[in-house]
């Protein structure tokens, strides 16, 4: 297994590109079970978790063409709508081809996720939705089987107890070929949910409100294939604002659009960060000292819990005290650990972490359970004296695309390493 070998010290500069939405082109890609024919997704980002999907298409009976940044599926009809365990355990998000199996199969047996390194994330809202949809609903043996006794699922009006991000896009996928109007209430508001939307609506779906808390669906007999070039992915652009920011670097994000950005950059601003909005893309500079900032984790449009992690370690650089709540999962600090063991000052209180600055971080050998906490180890490598090792790099790979490559076009010390196997 590869590791990440980082000098660090080195102020990132220059412009780096940022790559299409990992979490929206995954819906997007399980959409396509919708439509028979040939859909062509540009922009999507080369990661592991993109491979998985295909995998899962592929075992489904589709084609997939993975060739990033371009990704062709050509759909047909689907024998046995099945997600096995094999693939659901490599990633939670395959449990995305349940709405799109239901709407056109009306039925599927699809493997529960379980818990996760982050939290235990069931998914009692994506089956509560189905139920009110007309489906019937099973758990045996570790599978969820999905039946629905008229063949085809009808319209509904569904509050969601919490705003889930792949609930809302699972019911919203559900919901396209249902029979009638469907209300999705207090939906979840990223815009992957938007942007999986846009699709489906290019594909020929009645989808109005997506990026509020209600989302209409007027369902439809049938939708057409599509080809879609997919956003620029938010966390990713975060991700390496928040490195420049620690770095004292200087770097432009180009491709990513401001909207998406308003409560990370409004937190980095706080912290003294300059954020520049651009036609294009969006400039950071980082000028220590940095200011300590609090910051609570929410559904979008609120502080992600995706930038939780990463900018927990801009805070161990500040002067001073700043508290950092999570709110969405209920086990995503496991960073807190490591970032203390290279000289960090964080206490975890159950969802709140203490974090006195600044610490005068030092290379160490870390390593994390989730991608987003690992993301967070790569920029304390860089902004640490010495050498950082991040074990386990596959982690990133789910979600970063080369990471070790773009950190170095911006002037990063950092290389991948084959470790122990
Ligand atoms: N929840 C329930 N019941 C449900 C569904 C969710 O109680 O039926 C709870 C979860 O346990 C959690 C909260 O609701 O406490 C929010 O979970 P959500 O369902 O919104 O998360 P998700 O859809 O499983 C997506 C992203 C995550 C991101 C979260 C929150 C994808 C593929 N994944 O997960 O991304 O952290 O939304 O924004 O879109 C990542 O990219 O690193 C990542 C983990």
């Amino acid at each position: 297994m590869d590791n990440l070998r980082i000098v660090g010290g080195t102020p990132l500069h220059g412009t780096l590109r940022v790559s299409g939405a990992k979490n929206a082109a995954l819906p997007i890609l399980c959409a396509s079970l919708l439509a028979d024919g040939e859909s062509t997704f540009r922009n999507v980002p080369d990661l592991t978790d993109i491979r998985t999907t295909a995998n899962l298409l592929r075992h489904l009976g589709l084609d997939a063409e993975v060739a990033p940044p371009v990704v062709t599926i050509t759909s047909r009809p689907v024998v046995e709508p099945d997600a096995p365990y094999d693939l659901v355990r490599k990633m939670r998000a395959s449990v995305l081809v349940l709405g799109p199996l239901v709407a056109r199969y009306g039925r599927a047996r699809v493997s529960l996720p379980g818990g996760c390194a982050i939290g235990a994330r069931p998914i009692d809202q994506h089956l509560k939705g189905l139920e009110a949809m007309g489906a019937e609903i099973r758990l045996d043996h570790g599978y969820v089987y999905v039946e629905v006794p008229k063949g085809r699922l009808t319209g509904a009006d569904v509050w969601l107890d919490v705003p889930t991000v792949t609930g809302t896009e699972n019911l919203m996928s559900a919901a396209v070929l249902a029979k009638g109007r469907t209300t999705l209430m207090n939906a979840a508001r990223e815009p992957e949910v938007e942007e999986l939307a846009r699709v489906l609506n290019k594909m020929g779906a009645k989808v109005e409100g997506a990026g509020t808390d209600t989302i209409t669906i007027q369902g439809v007999e049938a939708l057409e294939p599509v080809d879609h070039a997919i956003i620029a992915d938010r966390i990713e652009a975060g991700t390496y604002m928040v490195a420049a920011a620690a770095t004292g670097g200087d770097l432009f994000l180009d491709g990513i659009t401001f909207e998406p950005m308003r409560a990370v950059a409004a937190k980095l601003r706080e912290a003294g960060i300059h954020v520049e909005r651009q036609d294009t893309g969006i400039r950071v500079v980082g000028k220590p000292p940095f200011s300590p900032v609090d910051v609570t984790t929410a559904p979008h449009p609120d502080f992600p819990t995706d930038m939780q992690a990463q900018f927990m370690v801009l805070m161990c650089l500040a002067k001073g005290v700043s508290v950092i709540t999570e709110t969405i999962f209920e086990n995503r600090f496991m960073h807190v650990s490591e970032l203390n063991r290279m000289g960090a000052d964080v206490t975890v209180q159950g969802r709140r972490a203490t974090v006195v600055g600044p610490a005068k971080l030092q290379g160490a050998s870390v390593m994390a359970t989730d991608l987003r906490a690992s993301a967070s180890l790569v920029i304390a490598g860089l902004v640490a004296e010495g050498i950082t090792e991040v074990l386990r790099v596959y982690h990133i790979d789910r979600g970063y695309e080369r990471i070790e490559e773009k950190l170095r076009a911006v002037g990063a010390n950092i290389a991948r390493v084959p470790g122990e196997v």
